[in-house]
């Protein structure tokens, strides 16, 4: 049984969390605080496993409240509930919360999230990895590129010539963004060179989820490794981000968990390029040392590193406080049953998606998590889907 402590000045939306959570009565035992200061003292006489709090509530904010609990109960998972607006405020506060859950959300939303956060925050909290996340050369800060872009979909008056506004304004972004609109899976009869055709060629959410990972991706410069190509790992992440959504959507899933599967897809192995430019010489040998002793890349980095790279990545992601959906995608594609959600989420379509992108990756397929969850009948249509993807392409 865990202890969830929800923190929120709309009574409402306080009554509402009670109200949903009621059915996890057995898993989650519910108390809730009117403010900051209120919450303080339920802290001061018990912990609590999870404090989730709204960002922006008079007297104590959502940061203030939650950088205290971290003092006082270092071991409590710390949540921020808020809108968009409020992202890059609470990226900002690194090390403050572990994760977010954007304003408004579903029932099942809050649900899923909560059900993460056990497996998740665990992995997150390692000594090893926060010492190894300490060694890169600079944690790149949140990508307001992204930001930007959510904030126009959202908006009223959201029209493709400002997201192609945006996008000009940054010259790398712009180039991926080309690249992936001329790409002979869109087989289009004339070349695209402005942002403005791109982005009404691919739609203002791929553009968006493209655009986060090209800023990532161009936030690390990695000098050339005997073993590893960024170009390779580019190529593979937008394989993969293509064939995560393309099953989710065979799947049926609903629209953001096909784009929360899209966006960790293409993001899912940014932990590479961040040791490949930190720590060159050691990724270096961890490469090596997967090749000669035919073990899985993970298992050689935490022989080099004590961590790994899904760890690594699923950290920046967490301190930047992308959705959930995402940090566990990207922590866990490697090893997938040790998410404590078992059921076909997007970490589901981008482990599949890692390993059916390239034929050359499928032996890191953990068929006994696709039977785990009730899915392993499908894998023969996810193979084909794969095939006819990798097909377009070269055509
Ligand atoms: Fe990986
Ligand atoms: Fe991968």
């Amino acid at each position: 049984m865990k202890r969830i402590l929800f923190v929120e000045d709309n009574e409402v939306l306080l009554q509402l969390y009670s109200i949903m959570l009621s059915s996890e009565r057995d898993q989650w035992e519910t108390t809730v605080a009117p403010d900051g200061q209120a919450a303080m003292e339920l802290l001061r006489h018990s912990a609590f496993d999870v404090v989730a709090s709204d960002m922006q509530m008079p007297g104590m904010s959502g940061i203030e409240l939650l950088t205290e609990v971290r003092k006082m109960h270092p071991q409590t998972s710390r949540i921020i509930i808020s809108g968009v607006s409020d992202q890059a405020a609470a990226a900002d506060s690194l090390n403050c919360t572990h994760l977010f859950i954007p304003k408004p959300f579903e029932v099942d939303t809050l649900r899923a999230t909560l059900a993460r956060i056990v497996s998740l925050d665990a992995y997150l909290k390692d000594d090893k990895l926060r010492g190894l996340a300490g060694k890169m050369r600079s944690l790149p800060s949140f990508p307001m590129v992204y930001l930007e872009i959510i904030q126009e979909i959202e908006s009223p008056n959201s029209c493709v010539s400002n997201i192609a506004k945006i996008i000009a304004k940054d010259p790398a972004i712009t180039a991926k963004i080309l690249q992936v609109a001329n790409s002979a899976a869109i087989g289009l009869p004339e070349p695209v060179n402005d942002p403005m055709e791109a982005v009404s060629q691919l739609g203002m959410t791929t553009v968006r989820s493209l655009a986060l990972s090209a800023q990532v991706f161009s936030s690390f410069k990695p000098g050339r490794l005997k073993h590893f190509s960024a170009e390779t790992l580019w190529t593979h992440l937008m394989n993969s981000g293509d064939l995560a959504r393309t099953i989710m959507r065979r799947e049926r899933a609903d629209f953001i968990e096909s784009e929360d599967a899209f966006t960790a897809g293409m993001l899912h192995d940014i932990g590479q390029l961040m040791l490949a430019d930190s720590l060159p010489d050691e990724f270096e040998k961890a490469l090596a040392l997967a090749e000669t002793e035919k073990i899985s890349l993970p298992e050689a980095e935490l022989e080099v590193f004590g961590a790994t790279h899904t760890g690594l990545a699923a950290y920046l992601f967490g301190l930047w406080g992308l959705p959930a959906a995402i940090v566990e995608a990207v922590a866990f594609h490697h090893d997938p049953v040790k998410s404590d959600l078992k059921e076909f989420t997007a970490l589901t379509a981008v482990h599949v998606a890692n390993a059916l992108s390239d034929e050359t990756e499928s032996a890191n397929l953990n068929l006994d998590y696709l039977e785990l969850i009730g899915v392993a009948d499908r894998l023969n249509d996810w193979r084909d889907t794969a095939a006819e993807l990798r097909s377009e392409q070269m055509a």
